[in-house]
């Protein structure tokens, strides 16, 4: 098995250089920040604040929606689907998210909202999204080129936060800090660090060969625990589940606790700003679940803000999801079936609106 301190050999396994894109996360989050605060709002008093994206693109609107929760006087929905909800009208600000401005739902949304004249913000590297926001005079955040989609979280993410922190309703986030924390823990991490002292390859060895369950909390984690489980999937070609706390006890703490699930790895996430009732059903849980599964790894994300911890947790999450594919043998990069898929879509919806 390949040895997580033979850097030649992750030369060979990472041809798509995923390692040199998560090195450069912190590096693109202020100015992508400042191209996401000098975009135009379309809409200066929303009522509502609609995201509209899927998989790689689709997350940083789970981390605003989850962020803005305590934070924002405006519900912040985010939607993965190809049909704009009806309730979007004059009044909302939706904001389409597509690096490849490609994505089909995404796309079927925004054209929805185009001929609905609902107010619209477009951050993309282009495609068809761009082209469209072109036409329209759409307000656009543009992304640059070469990136997997979920590798631009730093853009993606920090351009978002650019958009949504022009609301008046909304406080301002500590991008300076929150940058900080990140490099901090990258230099704990990264491939440099020798496994002894790497908490993120030391938790890729324990995961090996396990399914891993990312268990997040709701609002705090849970855009949290959903990027650990699609970079395990993405990056490390690994079936992971994901369950939120506290709707997990109302389900997954059933089938997880029937019977013995020895190859069935728990990820916690946690966060000081977790209610004392989440601290508390967490505790009961992991009771119950612990002589069922067959490990469980606590991770919490640092710094003063839930912005810091929430990025840096996803950070860590990030980079174990690369060593773990490198211990499988997959370069991370590649998503050939996502991209086959869209391929036979595009064909298969030919004429169809
Ligand atoms: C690829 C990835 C995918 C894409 C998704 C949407 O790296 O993570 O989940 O993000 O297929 O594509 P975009 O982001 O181009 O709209």
């Amino acid at each position: 098995m390949l040895t997580l301190d033979n850097h030649d050999e992750y030369a060979k396994l990472d041809a798509g250089r995923m390692l040199h894109f998560l090195r450069e996360l912190p590096e693109v989050a202020e100015a992508a920040f400042d191209r996401g605060q000098a975009a135009r709002l379309p809409i200066a008093q929303p009522r509502c604040v609609l995201i509209c994206g899927m998989g790689g693109s689709a997350i940083s609107g789970d981390l605003i929606r989850t962020q803005l929760v305590g934070a924002c006087d405006v519900p912040v929905v985010v939607h993965r689907g190809d049909q704009l909800p009806r309730f979007a009208g004059p009044d909302t600000l939706a904001i389409f998210m597509s690096y490849s401005g490609n994505t089909g739902e995404t796309l079927g949304c925004l054209r929805q909202a185009i001929a609905r004249g609902v107010p619209s913000v477009v951050v993309t590297h282009g495609g068809e999204a761009g082209k469209l926001a072109e036409q329209h005079g759409l307000p656009t955040v543009s992304m640059p080129a070469g990136w997997m989609p979920r590798a631009a979280l730093g853009d993606l993410f920090f351009a978002l936060l650019g958009v949504v922190s022009q609301l008046a309703t909304c406080e301002s986030p500590d991008v300076v800090g929150a940058v900080a924390n990140l490099r901090a823990l990258r230099d704990r991490i990264d491939e440099t660090v020798v496994t002894k002292e790497n908490p993120a390859k030391r938790l890729a060895l324990a995961l090996h060969g396990k399914t891993p369950v990312v268990v997040g909390a709701t609002p705090t984690t849970e855009a949290v625990a959903v990027r650990w489980k699609c970079q395990l999937n993405e990056n490390s070609k690994q079936t992971a589940l994901v369950a939120i706390l506290p709707e997990a006890t109302h389900n997954d703490i059933v089938n997880l606790t029937a019977s013995s699930h020895s190859g069935h790895h728990l990820i916690v996430v946690t966060d000081p700003e977790d209610s004392e009732f989440v601290r508390r059903q967490r505790a009961i849980t992991l009771d119950l679940m612990r002589p069922f599964v067959g490990g469980v790894h606590e991770i919490e994300g640092q710094g003063d803000s839930l912005l810091a911890r929430q990025l840096t947790a996803i950070y860590m999450g990030d980079y174990v999801s690369v060593y773990l594919g490198f211990l499988k043998g997959v370069d991370p990069t590649p998503v050939d079936t996502i991209f086959a898929l869209k391929d036979r879509m595009k064909v298969a919806m030919e004429g169809v609106r």
